[in-house]
């Protein structure tokens, strides 16, 4: 606040104080005890604070009250805490110890027990205590990942669930659909057979579940998402949706919706039929009902026409100032900046081989860059005949997304990427 202040913790909480100004004081947050497992860095931490998704005229948050508009009478959560415990992130929701998801190259650890959330279902068990029936969850998530266009550590999710007491389910989804019980029997029916997964032995209707209200919470699943869809991407004609197949711990059966847009598929959710015991142990024993969560960025990137991810960080006016009619509307790109190629080569050591993993690159490389990095690639991998010894050679890609960088600003970052890469990864740099 002031060259008077400093920062103190006193029992597991930061305080300002201030030497100058009684009125700077004040209480910062919890303060967590670092240990082997920390990954988070401080380019990471200061994503926390932007809350994109609140931000009125952003295009994720256009979009999240777009969406909204579509859930009538659903609760909105929107304000659950970045900073879970391993617990809700992955023990709640049935992630078996040994999941890939839970490993520091793939999350954001801030010590062993406390993370940053990976997706917004980490607050399932929280929302269902709070006994809404039928709710949306939008957050900004975080996973250690790799750097391109489409690819940033922090993105944005919503999480939909509806529940339903397990002996009126089927009334009430029929009334729900507008339609009678007879047509939509018909209707699961005809869901059914032309999706196959439903009863195969991979993908399975949980065996606690009566099939026929099970089918009922599917297709309602289906209805609800196949709305959502059509409401957003209203000027496609023939949109054409596909389910895939798909596993989470949380839900069977599982699938992800995909739909045809633009030439391509696009991976829209992840969704099902919440795994009865999460129900159970929110409280919600005679309850059924189904999950989904929504990628934010990859549905905006198509609706606005937003060639690149990082341009949802920028606080260039040239890209905000697109949105204050709180519409979707196209986004009219700047001129592109020159791009400047660098490329970085080492030699690993023969016993750290193991442990090398392309994320803990990256994040060396978006810590110093920042969003000056555009994307990064391994071009080169190959295997010294004699030495037995792995080179590796990565192409970073530089680009300012607002001004021309200069050729000395860029071998500044690099020499520093360098240093670092030598540094913490323990390896021998060509
Ligand atoms: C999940 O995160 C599950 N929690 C979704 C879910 C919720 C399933 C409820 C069942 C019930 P997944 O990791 O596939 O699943 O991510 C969900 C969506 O987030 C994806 O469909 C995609 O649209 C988006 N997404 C995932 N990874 C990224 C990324 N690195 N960048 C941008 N969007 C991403
Ligand atoms: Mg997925």
């Amino acid at each position: 606040l002031c060259d008077g202040c400093y920062t103190v913790r006193r029992r597991g909480t930061v305080f300002v104080l201030c030497k100058k100004n009684k009125k700077h004081k004040q209480r910062q947050g919890n303060a967590y005890p670092r240990d082997k497992l920390t990954n988070v860095t401080p380019s990471i931490l200061s994503k926390i604070t932007r809350q994109l998704y609140l931000q009125q005229y952003h295009p994720i948050s256009i979009l999240r009250n777009r969406i909204e508009s579509n859930f009538d009478k659903f609760h909105y959560f929107n304000s659950f805490n970045p900073i879970v415990t391993t617990i809700q992130n992955f023990d709640e929701l049935g992630f078996p110890t040994n999941h890939p998801g839970r490993s520091t190259t793939d999350s954001y650890y801030i010590n062993k027990s406390i993370m940053l959330r990976t997706h917004t279902s980490a607050h399932q068990r929280q929302a269902l205590q709070t006994g809404a029936e039928k709710f949306l969850i939008s957050a900004d998530v975080y996973r250690r990942d790799e750097i391109d266009t489409c690819h940033y550590p922090v993105f944005h999710q919503m999480e939909g669930v509806q529940i339903f007491s397990i002996n009126k389910a089927i009334e009430e989804i029929a009334y729900d659909m507008q339609i009678s019980t007879s047509q939509q029997q018909q209707q699961h029916r005809h869901i059914n057979t032309d999706d196959n997964t439903v009863i195969s032995i991979t993908n399975p209707i949980q065996s606690c579940h009566p099939i026929e209200i099970a089918n009922a919470i599917i297709s309602h699943l289906k209805y609800s998402l196949n709305e959502l869809v059509k409401m957003l991407f209203i000027d496609e004609k023939n949109l054409q949706v596909r389910w895939v197949d798909a596993y989470f711990p949380f839900t069977s059966p599982s699938w992800e919706m995909e739909i045809f847009y633009q030439g391509k598929w696009l991976e829209v959710c992840g969704c099902g039929v919440i795994i009865q015991d999460i129900l159970n142990n929110a409280g919600q024993p005679d309850k059924i009902g189904w999950a989904f969560g929504l990628g934010l960025e990859r549905i905006a990137m198509v609706l606005f026409n937003i060639p690149d991810i990082r341009l949802f960080w920028s606080k260039d006016p040239r890209f905000i100032n697109q949105f204050t009619s709180n519409e979707i509307i196209k986004f009219k790109p700047f001129s592109k900046y020159p791009s400047c190629i660098k490329d970085l080569s080492f030699w690993m050591n023969n016993d750290k081989e193991h442990e090398f993993h392309i994320t803990n690159f990256c994040e060396i490389v978006r810590d110093i860059a920042e969003d000056l990095v555009e994307d990064v690639k391994l071009v080169d991998d190959f295997m010294h005949p004699k030495t037995k010894k792995r080179s590796l050679c990565f192409r970073i890609n530089y680009r300012s997304m607002d001004r021309t960088c200069t050729n000395e600003e860029i071998n500044g970052i690099q020499d520093k990427i360098r240093k670092s890469v030598a540094e913490k990864l323990d390896v021998t740099l060509r």
